[in-house]
């Protein structure tokens, strides 16, 4: 059989092609290398606090010792960076690598600071989105960490299922709130989770109280047969939005650490039924 120069020609292109996506592989995973558990935030729909709960879960860890991060991955809406407080663009090295700002104990990292301003719409495609973040995992500098806290876009489409895919998570915190109609919601977002193999630590509910009622996460939970992680209760406290809420209010706090708690027995289980 002869090959003409023209088929070898492809055959090298895709040889590199292939290279280069190993290449990448690789890079991504030194970079996480050093940090011990990987945590997404998640729900299937949009406003019921993913980001709130994010921040203050990596708060919480923070202000109980550990080394934390948290990487802001919701390219639609990055809103990490404002309720860290942090205006600067991440420092670069001289090998290009990007070193997180620190903000109260926590190492922030977000897609936010690839906007121009922050009104911008991105409108990412699913290749946009594999490579922006693949761009954002490989050039950060985490160091070594305890804790990386991920907040995911809400949803089902490509942006989600992405990020879901590139990056290799412990475990998922689903978040709901009380409504009857948030449960349909995370049940599809808890299903989806699972159909990519990844593992759902428990459920969150979040905005618990008079107004919204209570109970919707605790039985969502055992009807998924997952760990109930806690309950958040709508509060005035977060109209503070000075620093994230468990830094405001001890009450607040109380809460998160229940959560917290919860979340590494959580992940302990799950190294350990890893290890089986
Ligand atoms: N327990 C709570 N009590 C009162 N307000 C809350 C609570 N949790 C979140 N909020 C407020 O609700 C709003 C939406 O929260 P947040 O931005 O965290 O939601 P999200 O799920 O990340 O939204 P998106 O889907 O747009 O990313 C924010 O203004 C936040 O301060
Ligand atoms: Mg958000």
């Amino acid at each position: 059989m002869t090959i003409n120069p023209q088929q070898a020609a492809q055959a090298r292109a895709r040889i590199e092609g292939m290279k280069k996506q190993f290449e990448q592989k690789r890079q991504v995973t030194d970079s996480l290398a050093n940090i011990k558990n990987k945590v997404g935030v998640y729900s299937g729909k949009g406003g019921v606090g993913k980001t709130t709960v994010a921040v203050n879960i990596a708060c919480t860890l923070a202000h109980e010792g550990a080394s934390v991060g948290i990487l802001d991955v919701d390219i639609d809406c990055p809103n990490v960076v404002r309720a860290m407080k942090v205006s600067e663009h991440p420092l670069v090295g001289e090998d290009k690598r990007m070193l997180p700002a620190e903000r109260f104990g926590v190492k922030v990292m977000s897609m936010g600071f690839f906007q121009q301003n922050e009104d911008e719409a991105i409108i990412w495609r699913g290749p946009m989105v594999h490579n922006a973040i693949n761009q954002l995992l490989q050039s950060t500098e985490w160091g070594k960490l305890d804790y990386l806290i991920v907040d995911l876009p809400p949803g089902t489409s490509d942006a989600p299922l992405t990020v879901m895919q590139v990056l290799d998570l412990d475990g998922f915190v689903v978040v709901t709130t009380p409504q009857e109609l948030a449960k349909i919601d995370a049940k599809r977002s808890i299903n989806m989770i699972r159909k990519l193999n990844v593992n759902v630590l428990g459920v969150v509910e979040n905005l618990s109280g008079e107004v919204f009622g209570t109970g919707a996460g605790e039985e969502l939970a055992s009807e998924m047969g997952l760990r109930f992680l806690g309950k958040l209760e709508l509060r005035s406290d977060y109209r503070d939005t000075s620093r994230p809420t468990v830094l405001i209010s001890n009450e607040v706090l109380e809460e998160y650490r229940a959560v917290v708690s919860n979340v590494l027995s959580a992940l302990e289980e799950a190294v350990g039924a890893e290890a089986d």
